[in-house]
């Protein structure tokens, strides 16, 4: 039986469709069950849909400063799918200890440096101007501090002469979509050893 897989975005979900495609090969540890939004209306979303994946949005707006209020619905939504694992995947929200607690080694993300380097925002403008001969990605294990649990996996690209934030961003996110996948997969096919 593969593992239900609920894939959390913010945006444009290009990780999340790589997900989905990989995980309907026979030989995958998971299928994506759900793909939860935390903004109505996140292209992901429709191309989820188009894939046959159920979808919902729970925008966090309503709730206002209370993370804690919006997660307790989000993770009723992941408990009534049967979800068994969480991946985020470009889910631009800090979690509270409540959400990460609830999940504790049952959810991954992926961040788009080489983990413990350049956790936060703008990895690529900060590893160009470090003058990195190299960059990449990190899939982990989401713990209370911010990019900062146990590295499952990790996928390195050149930073070549003149690369821009963009350029960069868009070679580190091809490496993605084949890391995360691959990982997940892994990752999924121990648990159901334990
Ligand atoms: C990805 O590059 C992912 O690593 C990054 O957001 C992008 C989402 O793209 N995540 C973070 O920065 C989390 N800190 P996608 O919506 O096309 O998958």
């Amino acid at each position: 039986m593969k593992t239900r897989v609920a894939v959390l975005i913010s945006g444009a979900g290009s990780n999340m469709a790589a997900l989905i495609d990989a995980g309907q090969a026979p030989d995958s540890g998971y299928e994506v069950a759900l793909v939860l939004s935390n903004v109505e209306g996140a292209g992901g979303l429709a191309i989820a849909a188009a894939k046959g994946v159920a979808t919902v949005a729970i925008p966090h707006k309503p709730f206002g400063k209370d993370r804690e209020a919006h997660e307790r619905v989000v993770d009723e939504a992941l408990r009534a799918a049967g979800v068994e694992v969480v991946a985020l995947a470009g889910y631009m929200r800090v979690l509270t200890p409540w959400l990460v607690g609830g999940w504790r080694e049952r959810m991954l993300n992926i961040h788009p440096s080489l983990l413990p380097l350049y956790p936060g925002l703008d990895t690529h403008a900060r590893a160009i101007a470090a003058g990195d001969a190299e960059a990449g990605c990190t899939v982990h294990l989401v713990t209370e501090g911010v990019d900062e649990g146990p590295i499952l996996g990790q996928a390195r690209v050149p930073i070549v002469q003149g690369d821009t934030p963009e350029a960069l961003a868009e070679r580190v996110k091809t490496a993605e979509h084949t890391l995360y996948p691959h990982v997940l997969s892994a990752f999924c096919k121990a648990l159901g050893r334990d």
